[in-house]
């Protein structure tokens, strides 16, 4: 292990086992660069709906999804888009994820967003919503380069791996950069 080496964790915001964006994720994981290690959650379909009564009881899976955030360097959320928003399953996650409030696992964990729908906004809509709702986290998400592939279905081959030039340099793109902020965070910390 290297000091420039990083750890992400993916989380996929569909349960649906046949989904584009769990192909985006897998596929995004693969296409990792050098030193980029990326962790896939199976945690989110666990999740109860989230019920401010069950604090202090809080379910196992949410407990374990909190470690393995706090032990991860960086965050990165394949979202799919229903009804131009955050799907319910992830909105759900972040809401439970997000307590402590101001003192979470999510604040100050650098989150790449990216994301694919069958239609032509690509979830252009539930990325935005995602980025304000990490303000309230005090996530910093990286301000682009935007993985927003509309069109799924033609942009993956047979085996579900990417085939779109796009999406493919831009997630390599996005990856550099959150090793860089990754890194400089590490840099800061190591001279305070
Ligand atoms: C209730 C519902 C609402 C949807 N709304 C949108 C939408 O607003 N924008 C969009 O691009 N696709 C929308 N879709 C289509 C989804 O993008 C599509 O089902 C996609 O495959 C879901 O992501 P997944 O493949 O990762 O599970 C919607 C689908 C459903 C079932």
């Amino acid at each position: 292990m290297s000091t420039t080496d990083i750890t992400v964790y993916g989380i996929v915001g569909s349960l649906r086992k046949r989904s584009w964006n769990r192909l985006l994720m897998e596929s995004a994981a693969r296409l990792a660069p050098d030193g980029v290690t990326v962790t896939i959650s199976d945690l989110l379909g666990q999740f109860p709906l989230f019920n401010e009564d069950l604090l202090g009881q809080e379910p196992p899976a949410v407990t374990r999804m909190r470690e393995e955030i706090a032990a991860a360097d960086a965050l990165m959320v394949a979202t799919p888009e229903y009804n131009g928003g955050v799907p319910g399953v992830l909105k759900n996650a972040f809401d439970w994820i997000s307590l402590p409030l101001g003192a979470s696992v999510l604040q100050g964990k650098p989150v790449a967003l990216i994301g694919t729908s069958p239609g032509r906004l690509g979830t252009a809509r539930s990325q935005f919503e995602l980025r304000n709702m990490f303000v309230f986290s005090q996530s910093p998400v990286m301000p682009g380069p935007e993985v927003v592939m509309p069109f799924a279905p033609k942009c993956f081959d047979e085996a579900g791996n990417l085939t779109d030039p796009v999406a493919t340099e831009r997630i390599g793109i996005l990856f550099e950069k959150l090793r860089g902020h990754v890194l400089a965070s590490r840099m800061e910390a190591a001279v305070r």
